[in-house]
């Protein structure tokens, strides 16, 4: 029987040995909440506004590759009821949870211990997650989980607002980079419900470890600290700001982009007082479309910094290597050692 970390973490007093992360990639020292990270105000988009708030994100998205958004439209019963439910996900009877242990391919609903793309490596990640498709709904509602009793009728609408708000700020950021020829409608939305219990041993163990998401934005909810991002050679904390979104750039956007947008490094760590939920949002380009760099950011003085390639194959290369999202950018990069 597969055995979920939120089944048992109750009850053990020190981190078992295969949740012992190797010391390289430990969280080392307390890392400080950084105030500089942009929160950016998506109420109010009047034409003025509007440029104004373009800017923002385009400067957020160049120097952080991640930034807060509030009054982004989604209502704050609805980020409550959803987080409130993802989190009972993991406290239902061990027997429905692990019902959705079994393989049930990419278009089903997955729940598994620390990493689905981590298998191959000799240590466990501090985590469960849910993971299932959102879009479109009515073709996937009928995957998403039937317990907790109202999972449906909540996580439904707010997956279909949510994705809007991902639309939106993908409309904000094309804007930004001058490009008229994406199109607006045809994106993807897969919810990811972490869950990272309360851990015996935080300076020992990891959330998940540094990585580059690799679809276009996550937009991500979280209730308490633990998220951190990579910038300029060291950690920075996340704040988790009551009702709002973090939007990280992922790698198809810095693609698209070629290269203008920073897609965000980041990693969860664990705390040892509660647990951690976190609902990550990824919004991607439909799994047949290519990405690569806009044409209108291409000319002589400007070539493509990446490659065009199909989602699937950066999940084929991914997967190649070993979930190390850095050697695979590497591999999609124009001009690196490792690109093919
Ligand atoms: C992810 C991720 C962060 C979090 O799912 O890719 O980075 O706070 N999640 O759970
Ligand atoms: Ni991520």
């Amino acid at each position: 029987m597969a055995s979920l970390v939120s089944t048992w973490s109750s009850n053990v007093r020190s981190l078992p040995k295969n949740f012992v992360v190797p010391l390289e990639k430990r969280p080392g020292k307390p890392i400080p909440i950084c105030k500089d990270i942009p929160v950016i105000d998506l109420g109010d988009s009047t034409k003025h506004r509007r440029a104004d708030i373009v800017q923002q994100i385009i400067k957020a998205s160049q120097d952080f590759g991640l930034f807060q958004v509030i009054n982004h439209g989604v209502s704050e019963k609805m980020m409550i009821d959803a987080i409130t439910v993802g989190k009972e996900f993991f406290q239902i009877p061990v027997e429905e949870k692990e019902k959705f242990c079994a393989e049930s391919g990419e278009n089903g609903c997955r729940v598994y211990t620390s990493s689905a793309r981590h298998m191959t490596q000799d240590f466990k990640y501090w985590k469960d997650s849910l993971v299932h498709r959102c879009h479109p709904l009515e073709e996937y509602i009928k995957i998403f989980p039937d317990k907790p009793a109202q999972y449906r009728e909540i996580m439904g609408p707010y997956s279909v607002k949510v994705r809007k708000l991902g639309i939106k700020i993908l409309d904000l950021i094309y804007e930004g980079l001058g490009l008229t020829e994406e199109n607006f409608d045809n994106y993807d939305l897969l919810l990811m419900i972490h869950n990272y219990p309360a851990c015996p041993d935080p300076s020992l163990a990891l959330g998940i470890d540094g990585h580059r998401d690799g679809n276009l934005v996550t937009i991500l909810q979280q209730d308490v600290y633990g998220l951190q991002l990579f910038k300029d050679g060291q950690w920075l904390g996340v704040e988790p700001l009551p009702y709002a979104f973090v939007i990280n750039i992922a790698f198809a956007l810095e693609v698209i982009s070629n290269g203008k947008l920073k897609s965000a490094v980041h990693r969860v760590i664990t705390n040892s007082d509660c647990s951690r939920t976190s609902l990550a949002n990824f919004v991607n380009i439909a799994s047949d479309e290519m990405i690569e760099p806009a044409k209108s950011l291409i000319s002589p003085s400007s070539p493509p910094v990446f490659r065009s390639f199909q989602f699937k194959e950066y999940l084929q290369v991914l997967s190649r290597n070993n979930s190390d999202s850095e050697a695979t950018f590497q591999y999609f990069k124009i001009g690196s050692q490792d690109s093919k």
